[in-house]
């Protein structure tokens, strides 16, 4: 089918396989438990059909929440599981749908980038940064589990930093504060999401909450805590734990400015140990 959402022209097939990749649910409502689950309200759709045209489109989409008095068509990163489904008494001319297993085709931002990761330590959002270089002291991370290890797809390999600790002291504190920044070579990107993966070694290391900004400025500026905009600061999507190397739940930034680096945070992790650590971080365009 051909339908036209706010000017673009989509080309779409819907068949009966929908019927077997999504689940339908009449006269419902959908509230994600997170706000930042929510990726578009679209005016002015006219059928159900294009509601589900406008989230294959979206390669976060995963659920759709469509409205058919008011014809507008809410796309949702959320799975049904992650959000509460509610009958619509009043409102019967509305649907929620959802897609049973629709895999995130995104590339990712930094995949094809010329990239160095800076690793640093004691930083807090709006703070200047301090480099962190390999070791086993305090403000080190350790030799073998470097931070362009985030950005090799390798989920076995993996970015473990002490912060404030070192390689044997161990405390709910060792690792928070770090993180890295990171330039990109070519045009500045708008950050709309990201998703972290869990370390491979142990759970309590796993980052819970960060912050990220972003800057247009260049070299040393990059150090400096007003040289940054915050554009994130919650959950990492590893909240529930997905198990060693596994990824977290995908997290939109709600963000819409465009920056040329990033600064990411850990600002807590999940229990007592040496350092937190994560095995990659996808940053979506
Ligand atoms: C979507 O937009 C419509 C109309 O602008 C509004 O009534 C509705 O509350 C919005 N839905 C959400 C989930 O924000
Ligand atoms: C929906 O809108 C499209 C164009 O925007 C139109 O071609 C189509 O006939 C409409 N469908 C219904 C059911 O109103
Ligand atoms: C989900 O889709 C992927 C790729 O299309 C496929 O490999 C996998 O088996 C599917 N999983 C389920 C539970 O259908
Ligand atoms: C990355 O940048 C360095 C220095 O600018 C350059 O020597 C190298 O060839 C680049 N690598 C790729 C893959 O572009
Ligand atoms: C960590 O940062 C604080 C505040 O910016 C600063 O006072 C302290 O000296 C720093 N620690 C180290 C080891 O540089
Ligand atoms: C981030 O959120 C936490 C919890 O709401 C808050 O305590 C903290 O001040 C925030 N950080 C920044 C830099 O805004
Ligand atoms: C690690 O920290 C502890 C406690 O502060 C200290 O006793 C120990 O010498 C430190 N080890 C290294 C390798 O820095
Ligand atoms: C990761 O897995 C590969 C292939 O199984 C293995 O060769 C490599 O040593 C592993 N690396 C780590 C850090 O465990």
């Amino acid at each position: 089918m051909l339908i036209i959402i706010k000017g673009l022209l989509l080309i779409c097939r819907l068949s009966l396989v929908l019927a077997a990749v999504m689940s339908v649910y009449k006269n419902a409502k959908f509230y994600p438990i997170d706000i930042h689950f929510m990726l578009a309200n679209i005016s002015s759709v006219n059928t159900s059909n294009a509601c589900v045209c406008a989230c294959i489109m979206d390669f976060m989409c995963i659920t759709v929440y469509y409205n058919g008095y008011a014809q507008n068509c809410v796309l949702f990163s959320a799975e049904l599981r992650q959000g509460q489904l509610n009958l619509a008494t009043t409102d019967t001319n509305s649907i929620v749908m959802s897609f049973k297993n629709k895999s995130i085709q995104a590339s990712t931002v930094f995949s094809t980038m010329n990239k160095t990761v800076y690793a640093i330590w004691n930083t807090t959002a709006g703070s200047n940064s301090l480099a962190s270089y390999s070791g086993y002291e305090q403000g080190n991370f350790y030799p073998s589990e470097t931070p362009s290890s985030v950005f090799d797809n390798i989920g076995n390999s993996s970015y473990s930093s002490y912060g404030v600790c070192n390689y044997s002291t161990w405390d709910l504190s060792c690792g928070t504060n770090t993180g890295f920044y990171i330039t990109f070579k070519n045009a500045p990107y708008l950050l709309r999401a990201f998703r972290i993966c869990a370390g491979h070694y142990r759970a309590s290391r796993d980052p819970l909450t960060i912050t990220i900004e972003g800057s247009n400025l260049a070299g040393a500026a990059l150090t400096l805590g007003t040289s940054w905009t915050l554009i994130y600061n919650g959950s990492t999507g590893l909240t529930t734990d997905p198990g060693r190397s596994m990824c977290g739940e995908l997290r939109t930034t709600g963000n819409s400015l465009w920056f040329s680096s990033y600064r990411l945070l850990v600002t807590a992790k999940r229990s007592v140990d040496t350092c937190v650590e994560y095995s990659e971080v996808n940053f979506l365009a």
